[in-house]
């Protein structure tokens, strides 16, 4: 990765500021850190001690049957699973919550168990504990490592402090399909923003020393290829070349091992016929041979005993064989490794050595946690109490809330509200005043209904200066609000509309809050139609109509196909979910106390049949444009999509110059660094993304007509100009050869920057 993941040292000020508490921490290495000879003399004693049975249990994880997010394999049979914890049969539990809770479940664990082996508790802190931030594909919009960093780290302390031990985040999965519910779990479209950022979260969780108090482990999922399920729709089938597999999926799972991330989570998904799960070349080539990876690997929910409707294993019995020779080491809530694994062994179909190996990397994971030291160090109420919801967490979710706004649209300057113009603001829509939906899916301890809601946040900034009024139009939601419930959209009562008209009519400028529910997005929530639901059109078209100066404020999980309205508006603002602190963070940008800096981490399409979509594309044989249809076109609409990866307005322009070249000859052991002169054009302070683009002409393999390799923030005042460089070497080419390395091409490359993946300026290099 090449050195240009720079902030301004205004920027990194601010985050101190913000947070003064919390120290950046430095990386350790890939997970050769949880290999010591001291730590492995340990396991060596304890294994020797250990029976089968109690070696098998180590491999077992359940959830706390009060609260799953998934379901539950044997409902009916907690008293057993109780007992097993009793007898050291569990050596993980996910969903235990809070201090005392955590305390109590390990006391049940170490109170019979012959060995005394601590369990590990794991959770989905996915972006926030208490604190909430923006959901994950959101902070991806800040173009920001340290403001994802920040977060984790703060999520760290306030899950540690509730007796979490191993958050399953972050989830690394590049995709590219926005009808995919879980693509506001990640980074977005994109190789290396996601590598930037996985290795980023993986930092803010783990911090310096996995043992210290406010520590988690990380675990990266879904090892692999979840993202990619065919049509968008979840659980499904992907199916991909190893060239694929190897430049765009795998990259940000390898910058997370190479972070240090202690644990990989595996998919769901089947890929190229064999579920992830049984998948031994991802597991045991790739994972734990060619990077070396120390740590272990959790299934995911149930996803051993899946293998069975996948038509992978015949029973459990056989998919407990397959799961664990493939490579996964702790199964999750399949119960295939409890009730399987000892008897497989005593049967000679599974080689004890595979067992003690995945016993040896849970108890790498425990050692490194401390756990050994004081199973009970985690769980401590005082510190729980004093550690959450804290003014200095809120401020820091505040200032990642605003870094991951994008502005999308913004014509004749509506914004920012000049306050001294401005004297009634409507606040209309079903997202107005919702206090829930910023806290997105996936919400960790996040209380429901506890965000600042947009109309909220607007109140507190407009202060005496204007009126505010609020209709909400129409409901989104009819019925159930929850982590299983698919949504209901409500398509008849329209009883809100007079009011919301009514409330336009007399505004000087309208803010719209249209988008989608928390509980539209995440797991299970895939859309076959990613437009406004429910009567949003409807309510949209009757507000425009009675006032046309309306600022979209679109919150949702994923991008929105929205080209009929944007079009019909002066501004847009994509807000995602932003967490506990949203209506706040959205109102310092409408008021512009904050300059809108986030890009788009995933573009916006014009339809959701140009889906999956990426800037990252190949070019094909006939890329067009010609005349007539012979080339790689759709008849009824463009190729391009509506806003682009990489894009975002400010408040301010900024100019680009063409690009310098150090060098028109990169030596492989060389560098070529490419600078361009970044203008502030406009009459406002701002932050802009100066982002850089390569392209290798000619490859064993194709290669994208544009990869982003590189990009910095900066700020700049007025008129000012910065000269901005990015610094490429050999080994920030290197791509999955037809060779089947990892290795540079010679041959020709151009090179582009710019504020986005379609605006840019570009200049050519060779490599030797
Ligand atoms: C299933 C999800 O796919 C995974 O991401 C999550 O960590 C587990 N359930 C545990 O909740």
């Amino acid at each position: 990765m090449p050195r240009c993941v720079a902030r301004s040292l205004g920027f990194v000020l601010a985050l101190c500021l913000a947070l003064p508490a919390l120290v950046p921490a430095a990386p350790p290495s890939g997970t050769a850190y949880l290999v010591s000879p001291a730590t492995e003399k340990k396991i060596d004693a304890l294994l020797a001690r250990m029976t089968l049975e109690e070696k098998v249990g180590q491999l077992n994880q359940y959830s706390n049957p009060l609260d799953l997010t998934g379901p539950a394999a044997a409902a009916g049979n907690q008293q057993a699973a109780y007992d097993q914890i009793r007898t050291g049969m569990v050596g993980s539990m996910l969903n235990v919550n809070g201090a005392a809770a955590t305390r109590k479940a390990q006391e049940l664990a170490l109170s019979g168990s012959r060995l005394k082996i601590p369990m590990i508790f794991g959770y989905d802190v996915i972006h926030g504990y208490k604190t909430i931030f923006p959901i994950p594909l959101a902070e991806a919009a800040s173009f920001d490592p340290a403001a994802a960093e920040l977060s984790a780290r703060v999520a760290a302390t306030e899950a540690a402090a509730a007796g979490q031990h191993w958050t399953f985040a972050p989830m690394v999965d590049v995709s590219r399909d926005a009808r995919w519910g879980r693509i506001m779990e990640g980074s977005g479209e994109d190789v290396y923003l996601g590598s930037v950022m996985a290795a980023a979260r993986v930092r803010g969780f783990q911090g310096r020393d996995l043992a210290a108090v406010d520590t988690i482990a990380a675990c990266v999922k879904h090892y692999a290829g979840y993202g990619f399920g065919e049509a968008g729709r979840d659980y499904n089938t992907a199916d991909m070349s190893e060239h694929t597999l190897r430049n765009v999926v795998l990259p940000p799972f390898k910058a997370a091992a190479d972070a240090g991330a202690a644990t990989f989570m595996n998919s769901f998904n089947e890929i190229g016929g064999i579920p992830s799960t049984g998948n031994a070349h991802l597991q045991r080539d790739i994972l734990k041979g060619e990077w070396a990876f120390q740590g272990f690997v959790v299934s995911d929910w149930g996803s051993i005993g899946e293998m069975i409707p996948h038509g992978f294993s015949a029973d459990l019995k056989q998919a407990a064989q397959q799961a664990l020779a493939a490579g996964s080491d702790m199964d999750m809530e399949s119960r295939a490794y409890v009730g399987h694994l000892a008897t497989l062994v005593k049967e000679k179909k599974v080689d004890v050595r595979l067992v003690d190996d995945a016993v040896r990397r849970i108890l790498r994971v425990k050692f490194a946690l401390g756990l050994f030291d004081d199973p009970f160090r985690y769980s401590d109420p005082a510190r729980e109490k004093a550690a959450t919801l804290t003014p200095a967490n809120l401020a820091a979710a505040r200032d990642v809330a605003r870094k991951s706004i994008v502005l999308l649209k913004n014509e004749g300057g509506l914004l920012p509200i000049d306050k001294a113009s401005v004297k009634k603001i409507a606040v209309i829509g079903p997202l107005a005043d919702d206090k829930d939906s910023p806290i997105g899916n996936w919400r960790g301890q996040g209380v429901a209904g506890s965000a600042v809601s947009l109309l909220e946040g607007v109140k507190a900034a407009a202060g005496s200066q204007a009126q505010v009024v609020h209709a909400e139009g129409a409901k989104l939601i009819v019925g159930p609000r929850n982590f299983m419930a698919p949504p209901v959209y409500n398509t008849t009562d329209r009883s809100g509309f007079a009011a919301a008209v009514e409330a336009a009519r007399g505004a000087d400028v309208v803010l719209l809050a249209l988008g989608e529910d928390a509980f539209q997005s995440g797991e299970g929530r895939s859309q076959a139609d990613i437009g406004l639901k429910g009567l949003q059109g409807e309510l949209f078209d009757a507000v425009v109509t009675a006032n046309p100066r309306v600022v979209l404020v679109l919150s949702s999980g994923r991008p929105l196909t929205i080209e009929k309205q944007a079009a019909a508006v002066p501004a847009v603002l994509a807000t995602w979910q932003l967490g506990s602190e949203a209506g706040n963070a959205i109102a310092d940008v409408l008021f512009g106390a904050s300059n809108p800096s986030g890009r788009l981490p995933v573009a916006f399409p014009r339809a959701v049949g140009q889906l999956p979509f990426t800037y990252a594309h190949k070019n094909t044989g006939r890329p067009g444009p010609e005349p007539g249809v012979t080339w790689s076109r759709y008849t009824d609409l463009p190729n391009d999509p509506l806003y682009p990866f990489g894009y975002g307005l400010s408040y301010t322009t900024f100019s680009y110059s063409e690009p310098r070249l150090s060098t028109a000859e990169l030596a492989a052991g060389g560098e070529v660094k490419v600078t361009t002169t970044v203008t502030n054009t406009g009459a406002r302070p701002g932050v802009e993304v100066a982002q850089l683009y390569v392209r290798d002409m000619v490859g064993s393999v194709t290669r994208p007509v544009k990869e982003l390799k590189g990009f910095q923030k900066v700020e700049l005042a007025p008129g000012q100009s910065r000269e901005v460089s990015f610094t490429l070497t050999a080994a920030d080419l290197a791509f999955y050869t037809a060779r089947g390395k990892w290795e540079a091409e010679p041959g020709a490359f151009k090179v582009f920057v710019g504020g986005n993946s379609r605006d840019t300026r570009e200049a050519g290099f060779s490599l030797k």
